[in-house]
């Protein structure tokens, strides 16, 4: 969902059907066209049978419905089309009738309900709406109930890291769990379908959205998709069929390659062909979503193909290939983009046409509703309805799997699934665990609480830097550092906090970087926040507001906005110990700050106990255990830097422009005269107060056939005097491939607990899948021949051993 929810409430002018008008039932079967819903001979309807296979059900309703009802069911609704929803604390009751005729008739299949409001307007709107289509529709169909939920449920629900923070956690487990309280919180009041999860790579990182994405790798970026679509899902809403698979419809976005727009700019076309599509773009979406009952479509174009009429990608690949059954939905607006955009249509109907016979999907709102001229379109035969059949099969058979025909109600007791402690444990723990340590020299970190004062300094230091998808106000429910801190230091320790901001973010004001350096000269040590900012939805997309990351907020720069290295450098100048954290949704691209720092911490856009767990880590109560999802590039000339790049791409020898000034030109042709493509930081990285020492890797069995998997085991010893978490990361090279192959690309991962001095043995399955080309005949082969498996830590590498898979 994307551009202003405003606009959805335009209402087209359009050929509408006349509630009499029976275009499209098929008459022949065992229902009398004047009662639907009934059968002739008296017998319950399978569709209605809760305990007939949803197949049954959607092959027995489909017949039963108009054109009209059809394309009603696939063009996105709104339930402020019979609520007031405009003011966020108004608590009236009442609904527009008109208005939830109108919307029922024309857009009653899927309803956008993202709305902030008080929860008992919340549910009387949504009890109206089902109950509407329940009882006094001729078919009783019920609705999906649409809102957001990227990192938390948005209408006032916990709101946790965003996405990039929760895949620096490298733990799945805890994905699902986040994903899981995001569930409940919404499904008791009444929603049952959430736009999330975000399955685009990070590999442009000018663009807006990097923090909504699980950062730069297919694997990582599957295993989490996988994990948070599992979360959203999983149980049943209560009061169901039996046959239900689902409490919620997760949205996996979007579809596909929109991560990559030409010069990082949202919307723009994406290059590449079949083969970057399927071993790079694609990989995410075919782990995480095939149970999925939503995707989402991508706004921009591949290769030339507008995705939403990419019959190639929606069809062939989708739905044929892969078996995809059920809903897939357009982004907001996007439709009319073929029009405005794309300019690969002139006319609605042409860009109604193309998008459902190519996409099969459903027209979300925020455009001018191109699919309202289907239905004429239908009966002048210049469209199909085979196809508006099939895409009215996806919804169908999501609203069957939910069990929404049984209840679509929201639940009484709303109030109790909202906020529970194990809503807020899972919080926490998604707090601490998306930190990432990058550097710590001469062990600065962590602080002893013994210290007699401390530094905190920075723009980031006294504010609750949140990502974008979150609502209005949501940060005030947030903790800043200073909070954090102060919570930590309590009564129990003297250490003294010193406070000053230094400057804005937004500012190239220095005036205030004299009192940070006076309070660093009055500290032990100095803890420096600076970074990236979002917005709220309502303040990212209002005019006049300033922000450097989200959606829409492209930069052409990663370096720190303003006066804020001037300021890091004025608090190191002082020779204090400075320790600096970033809070941001991308990467900052600061090579002095690396080089500088006595310890540089890494925080993407946290959740709501975001401060606190700050503090944890600066002071050891939590070891960190956060690796990079995404690298840190030199400088913005020397991106894309994702580290599995294709063989041969990043060659070495590079330049450097030195501290002093100096110029070091780098010699062989074709590098960086005076920088380097090597990141500052690589995917994957990430420090911990322990030490960990990896041995006896073994590949079991170590030669396999092409069709075979196999694992990988080692022993991991804590070899420091601290717990610690370990992420063992496995990572494979194609050794000699057919075509070109990446350097490396990870193939498994997993994330452990080993107490000091212990040690695990792990054992990662890797499956022959993994091992892949997308060969020069277009199909996926297991090229026989070596491959080398690195089992370790980020790019260092503690051991290696070679697969063989032999000729068949
Ligand atoms: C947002 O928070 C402010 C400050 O607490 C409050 O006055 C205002 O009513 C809130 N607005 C909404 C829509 O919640
Ligand atoms: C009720 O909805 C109808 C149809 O959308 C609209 O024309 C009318 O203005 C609405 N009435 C009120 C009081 O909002
Ligand atoms: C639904 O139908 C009942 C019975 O005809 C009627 O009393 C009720 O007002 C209708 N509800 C709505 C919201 O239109
Ligand atoms: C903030 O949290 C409180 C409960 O602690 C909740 O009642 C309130 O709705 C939340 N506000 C927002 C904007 O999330
Ligand atoms: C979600 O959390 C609840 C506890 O609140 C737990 O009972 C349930 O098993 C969890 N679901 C998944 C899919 O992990
Ligand atoms: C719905 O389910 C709840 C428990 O999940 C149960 O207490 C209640 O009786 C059920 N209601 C109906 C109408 O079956
Ligand atoms: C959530 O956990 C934090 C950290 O333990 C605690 O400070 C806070 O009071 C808890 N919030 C609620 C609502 O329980
Ligand atoms: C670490 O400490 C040693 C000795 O105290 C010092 O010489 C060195 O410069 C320090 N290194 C860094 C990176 O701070
Ligand atoms: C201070 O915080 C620590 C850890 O955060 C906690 O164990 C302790 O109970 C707190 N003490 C007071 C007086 O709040
Ligand atoms: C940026 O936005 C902040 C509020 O978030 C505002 O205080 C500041 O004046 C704005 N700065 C500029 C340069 O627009
Ligand atoms: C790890 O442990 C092995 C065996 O105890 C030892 O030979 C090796 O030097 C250690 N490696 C590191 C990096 O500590």
């Amino acid at each position: 969902m994307a551009l202003k929810y405003a606009a959805i409430l335009s209402v087209v002018a359009c050929a509408r059907a006349t509630t009499d008008d029976l275009f499209g039932v098929r008459d022949d079967l065992h229902f009398s066209l004047a009662s639907r819903a009934t059968n002739l001979d008296a017998s319950t309807p399978v569709y209605k049978n809760p305990k007939a296979t949803i197949e049954d059900r959607v092959n027995d309703l489909l017949p039963r419905m108009t054109v009209a009802e059809k394309v009603a069911q696939i063009i996105q609704g709104d339930i402020g089309g019979w609520m007031n929803l405009n003011d966020p604390l108004d608590d009236t009751l009442t609904f527009n009738q008109t208005g939830l005729e109108e919307m029922m008739r024309l857009k009653g299949g899927n309803l956008w309900a993202g709305y902030l409001a008080p929860y008992d307007k919340f549910v009387y709107a949504v009890r109206i709406g089902q109950k509407y289509l329940m009882e006094n529709t001729t078919l009783g169909i019920p609705a999906l109930i649409q809102s957001e939920g990227l990192h938390g449920f948005t209408n006032k629900g916990t709101i946790f890291p965003s996405p990039i923070g929760l895949a620096a956690s490298f733990n799945p487990d805890l994905v699902k769990q986040v994903a899981n309280v995001t569930s409940t919180e919404a499904e008791a009041l009444g929603i049952n379908h959430i736009f999330a999860p975000v399955l685009d790579l990070s590999r442009e990182l000018r663009w807006g959205r990097v923090e909504e994405n699980f950062g730069e790798d297919p694997f990582l970026t599957g295993e989490m998709g996988h994990a948070f679509v599992t979360g959203l899902q999983s149980g049943r809403r209560r009061n169901t069929s039996s046959t239900a698979i689902a409490r919620m419809a997760a949205t996996c976005k979007h579809f596909a390659a929109f991560g990559s727009p030409q010069g990082g700019l949202n919307l723009a076309q994406v290059s590449g062909g079949e083969r970057e599509l399927r071993t790079t773009y694609l990989k995410p979406f075919n782990r995480a979503c095939l149970d999925s009952l939503s995707i989402m479509t991508a706004y921009s174009s591949y290769d030339g193909i507008p995705a939403i009429a990419n019959t190639h990608l929606l069809t062939d690949v989708l739905r044929k290939e892969w078996g995809y059954k059920y809903f897939v939905t357009t982004d907001a607006g996007s439709v009319d983009l073929l029009i405005s955009l794309h300019g690969t249509c002139d006319t609605r109907e042409c860009a109604a046409k193309i998008s459902l016979e190519n996409g099969l999907s459903g027209e979300m709102g925020g455009g001018s509703y191109t699919y309202l001229t289907l239905q004429d379109q239908i009966k002048a035969g210049t469209v199909d309805v085979k196809y508006l059949d099939d895409t009215v099969r996806g919804i169908i058979r999501a609203k069957f799997a939910l069990g929404l025909f049984e209840n679509p109600y929201p639940y009484d007791d709303y109030e109790s699934f909202i906020r529970t402690p194990f809503s807020n444990k899972t919080l926490q723990q998604a707090d601490r665990e998306s930190i990432v340590l990058l550097e710590n020299h001469n062990a600065t970190l962590p602080l002893k609480k013994s210290l007699r004062s401390i530094a905190l300094v920075g723009p980031q230091a006294d504010r609750v830097s949140f990502g974008d998808y979150v609502f209005y106000n949501a940060t005030l429910n947030g903790t800043t550092p200073l909070q954090g801190f102060k919570q930590f230091l309590n009564a129990s320790t003297s250490t003294k906090i010193n406070y000053a901001k230094g400057c804005e973010l937004w500012s190239n004001d220095e005036s205030g970087i004299p009192a940070a350096v006076q309070a660093t000269q009055n500290s032990d040590v100095a803890v420096v926040m600076v970074g990236t900012w979002s917005l709220d939805q309502t303040l990212l997309w209002t005019p006049g507001t300033n922000a450097t990351t989200g959606e829409h907020v492209d930069v052409a720069d990663l370096g720190l906005v303003g006066a804020q290295l001037k300021l890091v450098q004025a608090v190191k100048a002082t020779g204090k110990p400075t320790i600096v954290v970033f809070v941001s949704g991308k990467p900052i691209a600061e090579p002095w700050i690396q080089a500088h720092a006595d310890a540089v911490l890494q925080q993407f856009y946290p959740g709501e106990l975001g401060g606190l767990a700050l503090a944890e880590v600066i002071f050891g109560a939590v070891n960190p255990s956060g690796k990079l999802p995404v690298s840190f590039p030199r400088d913005v000339g020397t991106t894309p830097v994702f580290y599995n790049y294709l063989k041969g791409s990043r060659p070495l020898d590079p330049g450097a422009v030195m501290d002093d000034g100096r110029l070091n030109f780098g010699h062989q042709a074709s590098r960086y005269v005076l920088n380097s493509p090597l990141p500052l930081w690589s995917f994957g990285h990430g420090l911990s107060y322990t030490t960990f020492n990896y041995t006896d890797l073994k590949l079991s069995p170590s030669t396999i056939g092409t069709a075979d998997d196999f694992a990988v085991s080692v022993t991991v010893r804590n070899t420091g005097k601290v717990d610690g978490q370990e992420v063992v990361q496995v990572y494979m090279t194609d050794d000699i491939s057919s075509v070109v192959t990446p350097n490396q690309e990870l193939v498994g991962f997993a994330k452990i607990s080993i107490p000091a001095g212990a040690s695990t043995t792990v054992s990662i399955k890797v499956t022959s899948s993994q091992l892949a080309v997308w060969s020069l005949k277009n199909s996926w082969i297991v090229e026989p021949g070596s491959f080398t498996i690195k089992v370790g830590t980020s790019d260092q590498t503690f051991a290696k051993a070679t697969l063989t898979v032999r000729k068949p």
